[in-house]
């Protein structure tokens, strides 16, 4: 007999005494004994098997894993005893998942944490607070209020008497934590909406009434969203669950250095002045560590033309938001200070496990525009956190990032963000060093993107006319695709791939390999060892995908 089962014939069974010791912490010594097995074998055998297996998962393809989880009914009885589950998750479940936390594994922004995010996440689950009300989150609640303020000082460092006014005021919001930056980024964008097509006299604002009925009030028949062509797809969907069609959510070209281009961007807003009236500008976003390339738009001038134009100004910052730790590099990221809103995702570079979202607004009075009251809950003039919130029930998230910046301090985050961008630039020398490699996009923070291309290759490519350089591209993208899946079915590293755009009498759409460096046990030494592994397999069994 064991937890949600009793035994039976061998078998288990489920009964209202095996039901309550589920809910209930059993009291006498070997029942505490039995729950701390577990959870050391939670904590500890499933950390000790990702350190055995430096790897990044076991080599067994998707459909045969399938093929192994095709049981679509539910046992009647207990089918087993908890032990059993927790040892079936360490064994089987836990080979073929992906060890992100592997020095190996660089190729997405998810990665190792910090051992401490796994207990503070537990309690968490054990506390199993509700921050949509004060009622079943408490002093939760006001945590997270204090780690809001926190985050919201370092992103826009306004003075003491500013956060002792609103730190734990019911009636303002310095932010909010959401599911992830999608979310985060569709609750700034949702926030300029209403506040844009907000309510005045005789019209109850498009909250209420909805988009159609705006437009007509405003006398609009378009909004639009302006990023750069690197911008996070979130930021479409937003435009889509938003009802401005996220055919208007605008891409702008981006200059040489990955940035959003400065003038090609004025150029849209004269024109869209002067040709479109009733198009209006919902927000100009920019980015601070593009999703592909890690690249930082010029805040400070995409600031100074929102103010002059009067245009929202939303700073994606999923990526890049911690990077302020950092002394050496918060200059990259200046006049982020000058948003309206900023998104910064937990589960990024402040290394919590996932998933914690948060977006925060310089005007505490901004959520207001997005406020929702019930008879029950999130009731006016109450601490509930679901006022302002596009969730309902969530999990009090904040608690670990609050122990997190005690654990870490600014100076501890300040030595992750400088590790992954000196690191990135050595890699960058390294990939520029060997011949048959080519870096195309250096980093500015610590993500870059290169592709293999042999030496004679790059010859031909530089004397070639615009049909032949095509050619040559598409032939390089299929190698480069083929290279980054065989090294992840190969599974000792994980490198990721994306496509970046270029013009057609450059070559067009190029496949590149991206590494983004966040991992602090990742060194140079194994870096070159990635290259290394690339290089054998384009010279080796991809060798004809490379000949051109
Ligand atoms: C710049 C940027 N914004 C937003 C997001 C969306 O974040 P999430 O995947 O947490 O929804 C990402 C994710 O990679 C990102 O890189």
């Amino acid at each position: 007999m064991n937890e949600a089962g009793g035994t039976r014939r061998g078998g288990l069974v489920a009964t209202p005494e095996t039901l309550r010791r589920v809910f209930v912490m059993r009291e006498n010594d070997s029942a505490r004994e039995t729950l701390v097995k577990y959870m050391e074998q939670i904590l500890f055998g499933l950390q000790d098997f990702l350190r055995r297996h430096v790897g990044i998962t076991e080599e067994v393809p998707i459909k045969e894993l399938s093929s192994r989880y095709m049981d679509s009914t539910i046992s009647l009885e207990p089918e087993k005893r908890l032990a059993e589950v927790i040892t079936g998750l360490i064994k089987e479940i836990a080979p073929h998942a992906v060890n992100v936390s592997s020095p190996y594994f660089v190729g997405h922004m998810t990665g190792a944490m910090p051992f401490f995010m796994v207990h503070l996440q537990t309690i968490v689950a054990a506390l199993n607070q509700n921050v949509v009300k004060v009622e079943t989150s408490k002093v939760v609640s006001i945590v997270e209020k204090e780690t809001l303020a926190k985050i919201h000082r370092l992103i826009f460092k306004l003075d003491d008497g500013f956060y002792n006014a609103h730190i734990q005021s019911p009636s303002t919001s310095l932010g909010g934590f959401v599911e992830d930056g999608t979310l985060a980024n569709l609750t700034a964008l949702w926030v300029a909406r209403d506040r844009l097509l907000a309510p005045r006299d005789g019209f109850e604002g498009v909250e209420r009434e909805g988009v159609p009925a705006a437009y007509k009030e405003y006398g609009i028949d378009r909004l639009v969203v302006i990023v750069s062509q690197l911008g996070h797809y979130s930021l479409r969907k937003s435009g889509g669950v938003l009802g401005i069609g996220n055919q208007n959510v605008l891409p702008v070209p981006v200059d040489r250095h990955n940035k959003i281009d400065v003038n090609r961007l004025r150029a849209l807003l004269d024109d869209l002045r002067a040709n479109e009236p009733k198009t209006r500008v919902l927000a100009l976003v920019g980015i601070a560590g593009a999703t592909e390339t890690g690249t930082v738009d010029p805040l400070e001038r995409l600031a100074d033309i929102a103010q002059e134009r009067g245009i929202h100004f939303h700073v994606d910052a999923a990526w890049g938001g911690p990077t302020l730790f950092s002394e050496k590099y918060r200059h990259v990221l200046s006049g982020i200070e000058r948003a309206d809103s900023v998104t910064i995702d937990g589960h990024k570079q402040f290394y919590m496990p996932m998933t914690c979202g948060m977006v925060y607004f310089k005007d505490p009075n901004a959520m207001d525009a997005i406020a929702y009251h019930s008879n029950y809950v999130a009731r006016p003039g109450s601490v509930d956190l679901g006022i302002r919130s596009l969730a309902g029930s969530r999990p009090s998230t904040a608690l670990i990032l609050h122990g997190a910046l005690k654990v870490m301090g600014q100076r501890g985050y300040a030595l992750l963000i400088d590790h992954g961008i000196d690191l990135a630039r050595e890699f960058a020398l390294e990939i520029q060093r060997r011949p048959n490699f080519q870096l195309l996009t250096p980093p500015e923070l610590n993500i870059l993107t290169y592709r293999y291309c042999p030496a004679n290759v790059q010859e031909w490519l530089d004397a070639a006319n615009c049909e032949e350089r095509r050619r040559i591209t598409i032939r390089l993208n299929r190698g480069n695709m083929l290279l980054q899946r065989r090294q992840r079915e190969h599974g000792k590293s994980f490198v990721s791939r994306t496509t970046l755009r270029r013009p057609e009498q450059r070559g067009g759409d190029m496949v590149v390999l991206r590494s983004v460096l966040m991992n602090p046990m990742t060194t140079i030494g194994i870096l070159k060892e990635i290259l290394d592994e690339q290089e054998a397999m384009a010279r080796g069994e991809l060798a004809k995908a490379f000949t051109v």
